[in-house]
């Protein structure tokens, strides 16, 4: 059926290609029983892309990815291409995507869902009914900034070096979604920085304050990024809304991940601005996980993180909320009829493959959809 809505899936390296699978039966599911069709191409990212064309995102895929209403990324990278020049390998090509695409907003809610509140590694009363937001900015800081290098120093020795750089532009868009953010959930965000050691910390709290007063119902404290690491196991449900940079968003959300009770449990939606012509913003949508290579290809990998971001994929570039909460609701039935794959089993419960995760998954929304 022809469909308006065009997706690019790029599944990736690792568990990447078997997780996406188990979304694309999800979507021939909507197509049959909602009447919800969309428009697929497929492509090759990471060390996929780099066997088949000697670059992790060749400038086709990347036209692609620009071109369509959203990317459903799986995960890349693997010991096959670790050897390679830092430049040439696997990540760059995730990397080049979320600049390109400016996709400077990563949401990454941490949530836990009542079956697996005994799978965290912290006590079940301080993580049973967690729902977090880790708002990530994804296209500045450490990962980006110039100069970079590794040079030879008059001695002969090495220096390797990175500059953190965000601009008041920059902290100010995202610091603007995390208010926005926090306004539609419990009105409460934190910033988080080092502004007792950066300068660019001392920035990112000046401007965050600064933009406040434009959300008067939005309650906003301010916390250094090593005590927020602590506050993360210490007492998770203190946070509503977390806006930090890329490099602690990136060790937070890990972090904040094992709440969960594993790390294949947390999807991630990485958005641009809003064109305010069209209404129309770039999107990727990613599990917070990688490509964990010692389980690739053996049907074991967790496919919920893959298809919980999906549905983060309906609700924010297709507007879908129904249809993701049902997948949501769906996801939360099958962990509650006990129903694992091996990352959330507990010591001595059965687990089940991929595939029949995604089989539980398919039965279950048909139940809902009924
Ligand atoms: C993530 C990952 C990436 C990152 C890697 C794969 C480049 O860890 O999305 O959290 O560091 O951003
Ligand atoms: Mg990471």
């Amino acid at each position: 059926m022809a469909s308006n809505k065009k997706l690019l899936v790029l599944p990736g390296d690792g568990i990447g290609p078997e997780v996406v699978g188990e979304v694309r039966r999800i979507v021939d599911w909507m197509d049959k029983r909602r009447h919800v069709s969309f428009d697929i191409s497929e492509g090759l990212v990471g060390g996929a892309a780099i066997d088949a064309h000697g670059t992790p995102l060749t400038d086709e895929t990347m036209a692609d990815a620009m071109s369509v209403d959203a990317v459903l990324f799986g995960s890349i990278g693997g010991p096959k291409w670790e050897k390679l020049p830092f430049n040439s390998q696997p990540e760059r090509g995730l990397l080049r995507l979320r600049k390109e695409m400016d996709l400077f907003a990563n949401l990454r809610p941490a949530m836990v869902f009542d079956a697996l509140a005994d799978a965290s590694s912290l006590k079940h009363e301080l993580v049973a009914g967690l729902d977090i937001m880790i708002l990530r900015e994804l296209t500045g800081g450490v990962y980006f900034g110039e100069p970079r290098g590794i040079e030879t120093l008059p001695s002969g020795e090495r220096r390797g070096f990175n500059t953190q750089s965000y601009s008041e532009s920059e902290i100010e868009r995202v610091a603007r979604v995390g208010f926005e953010l926090a306004q539609k959930r419990n009105g409460k965000l934190c910033s988080v920085e080092k502004a007792n050691v950066m300068e660019s910390g001392v920035l990112w709290r000046e401007v965050v304050t600064s933009i406040a007063k434009d959300y008067p119902d939005v309650s906003l404290s301010h916390m250094y990024a090593d005590n927020c690491a602590m506050q993360i196991v210490r007492n998770p449900k203190q946070f509503d809304v977390i806006v930090t940079d890329n490099l602690f968003g990136d060790i937070l959300s890990d972090c904040a991940a094992m709440l969960t009770g594993s790390l294949g449990m947390l999807p991630s939606a990485s958005l641009g601005a809003e064109d305010p012509s069209t209404g129309r913003r770039m999107a990727l949508y990613e599990p917070v996980h990688g490509s964990a290579p010692d389980i690739a290809g053996q049907g074991k990998a967790n496919p919920l993180a893959e298809v919980l971001s999906f549905a983060m994929l309906l609700r924010y570039s297709f507007d879908m909320g129904e249809d993701a909460d049902m997948i949501e609701t769906a996801v939360g039935n099958v962990l509650g009829a006990g129903i694992r794959t091996a990352d959330i089993a507990a010591p001595g419960q059965q687990a089940i493959s991929t595939s029949e995760m995604g089989n539980a998954l398919l039965k279950e929304l048909d139940k809902l959809a009924a």
